[in-house]
């Protein structure tokens, strides 16, 4: 028969018990250096705060929000974590490489890249333009892809790239072609990258938020947010956190076995 222990002894044995078992109860990013694109607000902004807390040191991207940048930094610098603002428009191919360059050149190395900077304008097929086709794939497709290539340039054995797509990538909605579509490409991107890049044991790591509240989308929220809630099954919005928390894990030791997919963090909504 199960002897039955007080909790604290419990939490104790199952610690030993997994120790023994050779699992790594908490993953160690601390000293790891990562770039986070479009971090002066929302979810980017999020998952730099995070990753510094883990222990990363962060470079803060941001296109046009200086003061945005500065404040997140100061954030993470004074929860003792370190951190740079660095200006680079992610939609400009020769501002990519001197991003990179800044993470070396502040920090000495690169081993993480959070591709997260992208643009989201409603679309349908009547207001669709060549012009709001080219402002999302430069930044959400082209964009990422060749931030992803001159990382992988500099990242070591170890590394990981994670980008973040959509629920709409799956899921689309007729208000947005343009943006659904720019997310379809990323998850097959983060496929094929993570094809090329695994025998260099770089992972690539998908992570698709649900509707997450953030100063890109508060207008929209105003009008979506009961009916978002009301198909989200764990009953609420996503917030910045909720996205980070799984790039925290995602970027992990423990999720060393994990590339080439992407996951969903939704709350269980289905767009
Ligand atoms: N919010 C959601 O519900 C949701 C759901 C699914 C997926 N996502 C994805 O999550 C990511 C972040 O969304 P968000 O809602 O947090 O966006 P947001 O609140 O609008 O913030 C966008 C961030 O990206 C930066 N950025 C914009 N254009 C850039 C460029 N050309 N180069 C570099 N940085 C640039 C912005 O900085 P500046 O102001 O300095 O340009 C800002 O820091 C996007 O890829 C989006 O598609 C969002």
């Amino acid at each position: 028969m199960c002897e039955r222990l007080p909790q604290k002894d419990k939490v104790h044995a199952w610690t030993t018990i997994l120790k023994n078992w050779g699992v790594k109860l908490l993953s160690d990013l601390k000293g790891k250096v990562a770039i986070v694109t479009g971090s002066s607000k929302g979810i980017g902004a999020g998952i730099a705060e995070r990753l510094a807390a883990d222990g990363v040191c962060v470079i803060v991207n941001y296109s046009r929000s200086a003061e945005d940048a500065a404040t997140v930094v100061e954030r993470i610098t004074a929860a003792g974590g370190k951190a740079f603002a660095v200006k680079a428009n992610l939609s400009e191919p020769a501002e990519i490489q001197p991003l990179i360059d800044a993470a070396l050149r502040h920090f000495g190395k690169l081993d993480i890249l959070v591709n997260n900077a992208g643009v989201y304008k409603v679309d349908t097929l009547d207001t669709l333009s060549a012009e709001s086709f080219d402002e999302h794939y430069n930044l959400n497709v082209r964009g990422l892809l060749l931030a992803t290539q001159a990382a992988a340039r500099v990242l070591p054995s170890g590394g990981v790239v994670v980008n973040i797509s959509s629920g709409l990538a799956k899921s689309p909605h007729p208000n947005l072609h343009v943006y659904c579509s720019t997310k379809g490409a990323v998850d097959t991107l983060t496929r094929s990258l993570a094809m090329e890049l695994g025998p260099r044991k770089i992972r690539v790591v998908g992570i698709a938020p649900g509707f997450t509240a953030t100063e890109g989308n508060a207008e929209s929220a105003k009008q979506a947010a009961e009916r978002i809630v009301a198909k989200t099954p764990l009953g609420r919005v996503g917030l910045p956190k909720d996205i980070a928390a799984t790039v925290s894990y995602a970027v992990s030791l423990d999720a060393g076995w994990i590339t080439g997919t992407t996951i969903d963090v939704a709350g269980g909504m289905v767009f």
